[in-house]
């Protein structure tokens, strides 16, 4: 069966969306483009083979779509998804799923009442780097996990919050360097830690003119296992450095910088760590050339859309759905109220 692509949101992401479908024909097809901007659907349309649209709703009645790819801004994604889900679709949602917690609940609740199927992009987690190590927790090779820290050292310019009106808005990005850019290492972050329970933090904007949001976010979490961690988040560091991961434990530690797993070391499930006075990097081998360790897939994307065909046809769960979104975003949002209110943050969930 062929599954037919509706995009919502012919923006600068949403040709991802077009490219990765190409990798599967006859399984997954475009057939339409939904835009406010006329033009904007209908350039995004003529360039892809597929029809352009102002609304979800005649898109699926005129084409068949049974899938929609939502790529609008942050603020606008559970709306599409659950008008996509009502109008028949199932949905695959960029990420974030949505701006809080709340309003990922109610896609959640849409999801249930319509009994469609939910992914949302986090096209990292299939990542072969984060794939190793995420298998080596699971294996218990790292052992007693003890902490975590998620680094995102990047540089955005002025140009960058200029070049849409929504960028770096409460209403519509619902964040900024932490919400939009830095979700992607929280959500490995937690994908590798479990459930985030408590968390501090601060926030600033610094580098950045006309930004109601952070540039800047720093915070420190603890996780429901009694392991601790930290994030920084930053669009305010020139000239723009790594986004890095580091999971630490009593038998093991990876570190994975720009999607490459550059630092492993584990103790294989059953067998003993030597014991070591006081170790320092290098005297302990680096097994990270022993794994999967190569450069990070050429598009991840394609990867995630795999895994949510297959669920589609029926083989499997979708790895990245709502719920493990929904835990990032209440993490983000939890460091946001933090920093305002000057108090730690209890998380629900
Ligand atoms: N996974 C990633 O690595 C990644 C990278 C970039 C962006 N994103 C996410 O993708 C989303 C879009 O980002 P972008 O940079 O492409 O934004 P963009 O501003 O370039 O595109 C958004 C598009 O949505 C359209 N739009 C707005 N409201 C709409 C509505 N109600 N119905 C239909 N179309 C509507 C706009 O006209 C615009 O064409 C954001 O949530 C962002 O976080 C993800």
């Amino acid at each position: 069966m062929t599954f037919r692509f509706a995009i919502i949101g012919a923006g600068v992401i949403s040709s991802s969306h077009a490219e990765a479908l190409q990798s599967f024909p006859g399984q997954a097809e475009l057939a339409a483009v939904v835009d406010l901007n006329p033009d904007r659907a209908r350039s995004m349309a003529e360039r892809y083979g597929a029809k352009a649209f102002g609304d979800i709703e005649t898109a699926v009645a005129a084409t068949g779509a049974n899938v929609a790819a939502v790529c609008t801004p942050t603020g606008l994604h559970g709306d599409a998804a659950v008008r996509a889900m009502e109008a028949g679709a199932h949905v695959m949602i960029e990420k974030p799923a949505d701006i809080t917690a709340d309003r990922i609940d109610r896609v959640i609740a849409a999801r249930q009442r319509t009994g469609k199927l939910v992914a949302v992009v986090s096209q990292h987690r299939f990542d072969p780097a984060t794939e190793t190590v995420i298998d080596a927790i699971r294996a218990g090779e790292l052992g007693r996990l003890t902490s975590g820290t998620a680094n995102i050292d990047w540089w955005r310019g002025q140009t960058y919050y200029d070049s849409g009106a929504w960028r770096g808005t409460w209403e519509f990005d619902g964040g900024g360097a932490l919400m939009n850019q830095g979700v992607h290492t929280v959500d490995l972050l937690v994908a590798a830690m479990g459930r985030p329970v408590e968390v501090v933090g601060f926030t600033a904007t610094l580098a950045h003119e006309r930004l109601e949001t952070e540039d800047v976010a720093v915070g420190a979490v603890r996780f429901d296992s009694g392991a601790v961690g930290t994030i920084h988040a930053s669009t305010a560091v020139y000239p723009g450095l790594t986004a890095r991961l580091q999971i630490h434990g009593d038998k093991g530690s990876a570190v994975i910088e720009n999607d490459r797993l550059v630092f492993f070391h584990r103790t294989p499930a059953g067998a003993d760590r030597p014991e070591v006075f006081m170790g320092v990097q290098g005297q302990s081998p680096n097994q990270a050339d022993e794994h999967r360790s190569g450069a990070a897939q050429p598009a991840a994307l394609v990867h995630q859309y795999r895994d949510f065909l297959a669920a589609l046809g029926g083989e499997g769960t979708v790895r990245v759905g709502l719920e493990d979104n929904r835990q990032a975003v209440a993490l983000i949002t939890g460091l946001y109220e933090a920093a305002r209110t000057g108090r730690p943050v209890r998380l629900d969930a």
